[in-house]
């Protein structure tokens, strides 16, 4: 794999790469690879001559600083990783390389879109993740970009930035990836303890009890009550938010229509703030 750390090199190399006809797939991770990150390398290689992944811990997307402190780093198993999964080439910038000197005042609004759900908990954070995307689709120019699911509301945000401003790319959102348990991998569990990640199960079998419930007839309004109860009388979790909404606006709905919804969970565990997400 190769490895570049400033933006001409990387960017004389995949500008020959496209010169010799070869299509180039794109993930962008903050690290901290788990099995989730490595389903995206591998959607990526099967359509694209060659996959570039990133790992850039995006200051501008966390709203808090103990949270940014806390995001977990393993760049050695991280490159090991990609090493294995067969990525090509790995950019892994500096904040000085993506940021330089610039004040980080440049914001994105996205209407409603930015303002529901992670956007009202997390305040400037889907700015953030756009402008970084944005950097990162000029440096690497790929012909397609892969995410995952899991944060589905970013998916959203990005699909908006990619209309908006007209890169000439596709994005790809693949399914969530989930431990036999039903978690659903994420970085961040592994700032939880053998219990919390016990705890964390409540996430999942939240989603799956709202969906049966939604099915059944009923409205989200009753379903979270109880939710909300199963949170309450669990040590060290929080409900930040249970929510149905519409797939494509994120409009908050009251009843299920299938294929048409999404139900999406918000929590912290132990601290650790996690997200999950339900096709209904
Ligand atoms: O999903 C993530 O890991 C990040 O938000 C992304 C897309 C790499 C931007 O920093």
């Amino acid at each position: 794999m190769q490895i570049f750390e400033e933006i001409e090199p990387i960017r004389a190399y995949l500008d020959d790469q496209r010169r010799k006809g070869k299509s180039i797939g794109l993930v962008p991770t903050m690290g901290a690879l788990h099995q989730g990150h490595l389903s995206l390398i591998g959607a990526s290689k099967g359509e694209n001559d060659l996959t570039v992944g990133t790992i850039y811990v995006n200051p501008t997307q966390f709203n808090n600083s103990t949270d940014l402190a806390k995001y977990p780093r393993s760049l050695e198993a991280d490159i090991a990783q990609l090493t294995q999964a067969g990525c090509e080439v790995l950019f892994k910038p500096s904040n000085e390389v993506m940021y330089g000197k610039t004040d980080n005042s440049l914001k994105f609004d996205f209407g409603q879109l930015d303002k529901v759900l992670e956007g009202k908990f997390r305040p400037g954070h889907f700015s953030g993740v756009a402008l970084v995307v944005s950097k990162l689709f000029n440096i690497i120019q790929p012909h397609r970009a892969y995410f995952g699911q899991k944060d589905y509301q970013q998916f959203l945000v990005i699909s908006r930035l990619v209309e908006e401003l007209k890169f000439p790319l596709q994005l790809k959102s693949i399914p969530i990836s989930r431990e036999t348990s039903g978690l659903a991998l994420s970085s961040r569990n592994q700032r939880l303890s053998e219990e919390g990640r016990a705890k964390a199960l409540l996430l999942v079998k939240s989603l799956r009890f709202t969906r049966d419930e939604l099915l059944n007839g009923q409205n989200i309004n009753d379903v979270r009550k109880e939710i909300q109860a199963r949170f309450d009388g669990t040590p060290g979790a929080k409900l930040e938010y249970l929510e149905l909404a519409d797939r494509n606006t994120l409009e908050a709905l009251q009843h299920g229509e299938k294929e048409s919804a999404v139900i999406l969970i918000a929590g912290f565990v132990d601290d650790v703030r996690l997200i999950d997400n339900m096709l209904l």
